[in-house]
């Protein structure tokens, strides 16, 4: 268990997930900071690296050049170790399995021994402060770096990610996540839960932008939809051969299976209301 503390941050904070090897939506991401001025110590990235899209060692690059701190996914646990999965525990034979199947491979066979080091020294949870309230980072969740907690997941599940943190590091006043790939907040126990949302493929909204999250130091969120050259992402994608669907879902917006999702967030509820 690795534990990061990042110490009293003293302005505003950038905070996104899931670069997924989408160059063009990091490079975006990391434009929409600079053009704020917001260095690059108060840019925080919940994990997942190296994913779906087409470009994992120069996403990777891209971030490392950056300097910003990078809590470990699952993506960074899996590859690290040098495995064969995503490590997301989709049932065997899903869409989701046999989706992820490609992606991971395409990922881990571009990246080598110093991508793989650098995600080993990735922290499992990191530690901040800004302004007067405390802030902890994880994955998916502290339990288990896949945990899926979604928008409308019971507050028992987040309860029992709260109180382990808590048993490891104390109290704090709210908890940043990601994995779940749409951005989100909660308050649960007087802590509030924000899923900081994934810039690298949408948020299954039918909306082909992806979404981030600022963090101020008066304690205000804000979603925000970053834009980014899509059209060359998905492209990019379908020349190295990427073409299972989630190509096409940076361009419609919608991810190409709902396995993962609860019944209430598929797109059939949603087009139910
Ligand atoms: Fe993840």
């Amino acid at each position: 268990m690795q534990i990061v503390n990042l110490g009293r941050l003293e302005a505003d904070v950038m905070l996104f997930g899931g670069p997924y090897s989408n160059l063009q939506a990091t490079r975006a991401a990391r434009a929409w900071a600079a053009n704020r001025g917001i260095s690059s110590n108060r840019v925080i990235c919940t994990g997942d690296v190296a994913a779906y899209c087409a470009n994992p060692a120069e996403t990777l690059a891209e971030i490392r050049d950056w300097g910003i701190p990078v809590v470990a996914g699952n993506c960074e646990k899996q590859m690290a170790a040098g495995a064969s999965t995503c490590g997301c525990g989709f049932d065997s034979g899903t869409t989701c399995d046999v989706l992820s199947a490609s992606w991971f491979a395409h990922a881990s066979a571009r990246i080598g021994p110093s991508e793989r080091a650098w995600m080993s020294n990735c922290p499992d949870l990191l530690q901040f402060e800004l302004g007067q309230r405390r802030f902890v980072v994880v994955h998916g969740g502290f339990t288990d770096v896949s945990r899926f907690l979604w928008p409308n997941s019971p507050d028992t599940e987040f309860q029992e990610e709260i109180d382990a943190i808590r048993r490891c590091v104390g109290p704090m006043d709210g908890i940043i996540a990601g994995h779940a790939g749409i951005a989100f907040e909660r308050s649960i126990d007087s802590v509030e839960w924000i899923n900081a949302g994934a810039i690298g493929m949408p948020a299954h909204s039918g909306r082909p932008t992806t979404e981030f999250v600022t963090l101020t130091v008066k304690g205000d969120v804000t979603v925000h939809t970053l834009e980014y050259d899509n059209i060359e992402a998905a492209a990019a994608m379908r020349a190295a051969g990427l073409t299972q669907g989630y190509d096409r879902a940076l361009i419609s917006g919608w991810w190409p299976s709902e396995d993962v999702l609860p019944e209430s967030l598929r797109r059939q509820s949603c087009a139910n209301g």
